[in-house]
Formats: structure tokens, sequence, C-alpha cells
């Protein structure tokens, strides 16, 4: 394999305002001054891995604009092969963040570029995404893509869902996923329920639906591993002072899918993954905030 990961997904500026607390309908607030950061689900597990020192790609698409070449150079600037990057066709995508004083964030995504990433794209792709290992999605680009990207993994390629933002998953893909990562928000909704019950609830519910492995992200309390064989993990999170939360998930799933790709069990690459996600919430903006190997070591 030429890549240890490949993420498909999605790459947008994030604009963030802190603010006291956020505005009810109706409601004008006054926050600090704007941060622009490269940002998006996907833009984001690519920069974390390659921090790490994965060897990746990503396949996405920016604007021809500004935002498209701080999210280039943000790529580039932590090592990732970024020859499956499309320019064009739209807007890059931007997320509209406020972050309140205990780190938690409310966003508001506008797709833009990366709506446009098709089907075609990723058949066009075909030999990028044959070329890697483990192959990551999320959902801020079109279901149909991602679905598309499945049907063209390497044979003994293993692929990571993140189902965010969360909707119903057809059974194709839900069966592709080796793990299904969700946080319990994720969970109520690609579950269908109302659900109440236990994190080990909702794996099971969600393990019934086809993935061959589920991970629930539980923030503070770190992670809940199932990995199909019936065996549950609880992975406790290293205790941090929180300053923003933003992105976090997407260190944790690209540490996690990559450290798979390596051969560890679930629950093994969990415990790393929620050292790389717990690093992360200690700093601002996303992509930023990711550690490299030597400073995960260090802390
Ligand atoms: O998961 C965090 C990301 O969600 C942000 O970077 C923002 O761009 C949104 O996509
Ligand atoms: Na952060």
């Amino acid at each position: 394999y030429d890549f240890d990961l490949l993420v498909v997904g999605s790459a947008n500026a994030d604009l963030v305002i802190g603010v006291e607390r956020r505005p009810a309908a109706g409601e004008t607030v006054l926050g600090g001054d704007l941060a622009v950061h490269p940002g998006g689900k996907g833009a984001n597990q690519a920069v974390a891995a390659a921090r790490l020192g994965a060897r990746t790609a990503l396949l996405a698409r920016v604007g021809d604009d500004a935002n498209g070449r701080l999210l280039l150079d943000s790529q580039r600037a932590s090592g990732v092969d970024t020859s499956g990057v499309l320019v064009g066709g739209a807007p890059t995508g931007v997320a509209l963040i406020t972050v309140d004083p205990s780190g938690d964030n409310s966003i508001v995504v506008s797709p833009g570029a990366n709506a446009r990433l098709t089907p075609e794209d990723a058949r066009a792709a075909g030999t990028l995404i044959a070329s890697a290992k483990v192959v990551s999605a999320q959902l801020e680009i079109p279901l149909e893509t991602v679905a598309e990207t499945v049907r063209m993994l390497a044979p003994d390629a293993r692929f990571v869902l993140n189902p965010s933002p969360p909707m119903p998953l057809p059974a194709e893909l839900l069966a592709a996923c080796d793990p299904l990562v969700v946080n319990e928000h994720e969970a109520r909704v690609v579950l269908g329920e109302a659900a109440g019950g236990t994190p080990e609830d909702w794996a099971r519910g969600l393990l019934a639906l086809g993935p061959r492995s589920v991970v629930i992200t539980l923030g503070a309390e770190g992670a809940l591993t199932a990995d199909g064989s019936g065996a549950y993990d609880h992975v406790p999170s290293p205790r941090v002072d929180a300053v923003d939360t933003t992105g976090a998930g997407d260190a944790f799933t690209a540490a996690l899918a990559w450290r798979l790709g390596l051969g560890e069990k679930l629950a093994e690459a969990a415990a790393f993954a929620v050292r790389v996600g717990a690093a992360a919430v200690t700093r601002a903006g996303a992509q930023e905030s990711y550690p490299t190997a030597e400073e995960l070591t260090a802390r």
C-alpha cells in the first residue's frame, strides 16, 4: 500500500468566535475576535494522522478561492498527499463555529464544494482509493460518494466511518464499517430511536445493524469499543483542561483508523486514540491543535 490512511471527506474554513453563551432565536450576543482555522472533518482527520506519522492522503474538493488555499496549505504543511484534492465547482465549505467558556462548540456548516464531491470523482480517484490500507470517511460529503468509495476499496483494505452529521445509513454501507465510530448523538440518529439506555445498549443495537465493529466516543469519559466478537471494552480518557473540543473527535477517529491499519486490536487502538483526542482539546482550533508523535510522547 502507498498509504496507511486515505481520508475521503470534507474540507472547511472554520470561522470561530468565542462566546460567553450562545444566542437564543432573535437574540444578538457579542463575542471575541474572529479566528479563521483550517477545518472540516475530512481535512481534520488527514492532518491528525499525518502529524502522528501516518502516510496519509486526502480525497476532497475545495473551491478555487482563498479558503481553499488555506486548506491545501495546511494539508501540505502536515505532510498529507493532496493529489486527490479537487479544486473548483463551488466555494470552499465554511463552518460557523461558536465556542463557549467550557470549550464546547456549536457548528453550522455550509458544504459548498464538499457537496460537489461526486461518485464520479470517487471513480476517477480509483487508483488512489485502492492504494490505501485504511480508508476513513464522514458525512459532510454526499452519501453516494462515500458508498461509491466503499465499492472501490482494495480487497484487504479496512473502512472506518464516522457518520457525522448523522443520518440513517444504508445496509450496504453499514456492513462495510470496521468500525462505525459514533458519539452519543450520532448513535441515537443511526439507531433511529429516541434511544435511552447505556452506551453498551447503543453499541449492541448498532452492531445488530451490520457493522463489523463499533466505537462509541464518550467525550471526557473516553470511548467504548465493541469488536463484534462480543467483547466490550471501556477505554478511559486522560483528564485534561478543555480549551476547544472542535475536531477532537476527528483526531480520535484518524488515530484509531491508522493504528488499526498497523494491526492493533480495537481497544488498543482506541487507547492510543483517546490520548490524541485529549491532546487536541487542550489547544484552540482543530488541525492546529493536533499533536505530533513527539508531542504525544512528551505529554
Ligand atoms: O469536527 C469538527 C469540524 O466540523 C470542524 O472543523 C468544522 O469544519 C466541521 O466540519
Ligand atoms: Na482543539
